[in-house]
């Protein structure tokens, strides 16, 4: 019998992509089905982006490059941070990777195992919690409550804090909730971080250009007191409508930069040569298609939330940031992954139950505003009818 480790009995999955199978599978069959479980952009890639690539490959750009991506592109990164965040991050400090998603696999390879605590968003990516799990390190949940606007509470996230916290994972805007967490408790946060040199700081900020109604992105990179400490995750798949490009940057700490290059190293040599001048024209380039998606989600956003609050049993908050929304079910009185369910196989709607993002889920369902605004007022009226008609499982 094949052995592995132990580990591969921890390690767990985004139940996105298997609701995104099922969606097709339904699909196939001749039904109608309205994705909103999949956290993807529905527009295509900027036409400029795609041409870059394809004359790189047609310059012979097809080799491989440095483990850290080419120099151009680590250029363009640190000048586009310097834009947005107003902080100079030197290019060799970053590393392009194959998705924003590995860079919180590589931080949490580096600071997972045994006797380690690990701090998470509760709800939040599901990939954190099983890395850690994979690690043996101790997920330590941090509760994202409704009540706090979906943001991290300052106070709550320092006292979960214990002497074998070795890495704190932050994340706004957040997925799934859309949330976003303010100034004053990010400044709390970084306060009370500071007393705490021993901890790195994962930062995920993949819906750092996905904010509405004039909320600003506070970027962990700004505070200097833990600067040494931040690992920045930022990426292209959603910024850019690049998913499936598989293109993402991290800004790592120079105690850490020479650990992460070898990881880069012994995992993907390097990021796919034409994709990465795909990336450097997204940066360098034109940034109008990037305002018009968001323009758009901005008006999805509000037909989504103002639908969502008029069904029976159903309350949204009005998010923030990124492209979802994350409704209060619980006075349908059904539970949350029975109604995500129920909703794809009877009603045509693709949703996530709000338990695949952690056990402080319960209660929620997660809807992907990346659709056209036809579909989610005929995803809202699938959801009208079904909640009329169905009894709670
Ligand atoms: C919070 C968050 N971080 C990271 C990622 C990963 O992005 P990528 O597709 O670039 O790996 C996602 C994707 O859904 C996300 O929601």
């Amino acid at each position: 019998m094949l052995r592995t480790i132990d580990a591969f009995d921890r390690i767990g999955e985004e139940n996105a992509f298997a609701v995104l199978a099922r969606a097709n599978e339904l699909a196939q069959q001749g039904r109608s089905i309205i994705n909103l479980g999949i956290g993807q952009p529905d527009f295509r890639t900027p036409e400029h982006i795609v041409e870059a690539a394809i004359k790189a490959l047609r310059d012979g750009e097809h080799g491989y490059t440095g483990a850290t991506g080419i120099l151009p592109l680590r250029e363009a990164v640190s000048a586009d941070i310097h834009k947005r965040v107003g902080v100079s991050v030197n290019p060799d400090n970053v590393v392009i990777v194959p998705g924003g998603k590995v860079t919180m696999f590589m931080a949490i390879l580096m600071f997972g195992a045994p006797g380690v605590d690990i701090l998470y968003p509760d709800p939040g990516f599901p990939i954190y919690r099983s890395m850690i799990e994979f690690t043996g390190a101790r997920p330590v949940p941090v509760p994202i409550r409704e009540e706090n606007g979906f943001g991290f509470s300052a106070e709550e996230t320092l006292s979960l804090l214990t002497p074998q916290t070795r890495l704190v994972i932050f994340n706004s805007p957040a997925n799934p909730t859309g949330g976003i967490t303010g100034r004053a408790e990010i400044e709390k946060l970084v306060q009370g971080l500071t007393e705490r040199p021993d901890i790195a700081i994962l930062s995920d900020e993949i819906y750092g250009q996905m904010t509405y109604d004039g909320q600003e992105h506070v970027s962990l990179l700004a505070f200097e007191a833990i600067r040494d400490r931040v690992i920045l995750l930022d990426g292209w798949s959603k910024t850019y409508a690049m998913t499936g490009w598989r293109m993402g940057y991290a800004v790592w700490p120079d105690a850490l930069i020479t650990k992460a290059r070898k990881l880069a190293v012994n995992c993907w040599s390097c990021v796919n040569s034409p994709a990465q001048f795909g990336g450097l024209a997204a940066l360098t380039g034109p940034q109008d298609a990037v305002a018009a998606m968001v323009a758009e989600f901005d008006a999805r956003r509000k037909l989504v939330v103002e639908g969502l609050n008029a069904l029976p049993g159903i309350s949204a908050r009005t998010p923030l940031g990124a492209f979802y929304a994350f409704p209060n079910i619980k006075a349908t009185g059904w539970k949350a992954k029975p109604l995500a369910s129920a909703l794809l196989e009877k009603a045509g709607v693709a949703t996530i139950g709000g338990p695949d993002f952690g056990i402080l889920g319960e209660g929620y369902i997660r809807l992907s505003y990346a659709n056209s605004r036809e579909n989610i007022s005929l995803a809202l009226e699938r959801i009208r009818e079904f909640l009329e008609r169905e009894k709670p499982e």
